[in-house]
């Protein structure tokens, strides 16, 4: 299988003041593409951090990530806004949906941005909530929905441009154990697609389904992690 995401001898510091927090010492990683992928470990000790590196939210402070085998740690702002909106779809515990937007509206966001014509955002969107057993609420706003729900809109949002790459960081942080496997079964749905999943998790349910555990501790992998 081809490496969807290679990270090689990442670290980062972030600069409080005079003080560098190093959030990441030096990390390798491959991901192959069609995989699902449990990034683990203690509060504080860099998983935000690696998923946002992968997902060329920042840029590391030394080393390279490679996407699709181009190496996106130097790209502009504006070209990793343009990458990320093509390759990479982003889950959050918050889902950090738009309180007054419909269902709907909310799915169509990235379409917009990406500049899809009205119509076929529309259809696109409605496919997206469909595939995620949403199609019947696509009217509601996020205040008329439950947690699960919000965070299969917030799913639906993320693969409306449909990227290979779904970064999700403790989605089931804020729901229930159900619910939590009910959003780990649409996960799941996805990787039997071709998605590439990686998810930032605390729950041992979630982490024991994953076919590659990632565990780090104190900005390194913990050995024998990540080799692929
Ligand atoms: N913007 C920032 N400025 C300064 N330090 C930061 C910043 N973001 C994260 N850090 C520090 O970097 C380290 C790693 O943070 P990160 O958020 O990646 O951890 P995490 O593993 O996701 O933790 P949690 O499980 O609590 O979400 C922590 O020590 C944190 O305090
Ligand atoms: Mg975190």
């Amino acid at each position: 299988m081809e490496d969807l995401v290679r990270v090689e001898g990442v670290t980062k510091a972030y600069r409080l003041g005079e003080i560098d927090v190093w959030a990441l010492r030096g990390v390798d990683l491959a991901i192959h593409q069609g995989e699902f992928v449990a990034l683990t470990g203690p509060s504080g000790s860099g998983k935000s951090t690696l998923l946002h590196l992968m997902g060329g939210l920042h840029r590391p402070s030394a080393g390279r990530v490679l996407l699709e085998g181009k190496d996106i740690s130097c790209l502009s702002r504006a070209e990793l806004a343009r990458l990320r909106g093509r390759k990479v779809g982003f889950v959050f515990q918050q889902f950090h949906l738009l309180p007054r937007a419909s269902a709907l509206a909310n799915v169509e966001l990235p379409l917009m941005y990406a500049g899809i014509p009205r119509k076929t955002r529309r259809e696109r969107a409605l496919a997206c909530l469909d595939k995620v057993g949403l199609a019947l609420r696509a009217r509601h706003r996020p205040g008329q929905l439950s947690g699960g729900e919000c965070q299969r809109v917030a799913i639906a949002r993320a693969l409306a441009c449909d990227p290979p790459l779904l970064l999700a960081d403790e989605p089931t942080g804020s729901l229930d154990t159900r619910t939590g496997r009910e959003i780990l079964g649409i996960f799941h749905v996805l990787v039997a697609g071709g998605k590439t999943v990686v998810v930032v998790t605390h729950e041992p349910y979630v982490a024991s389904f994953a076919a590659q555990q990632v565990r780090l501790l104190d900005g390194r992998l913990e050995d024998g992690n990540g080799t692929g």
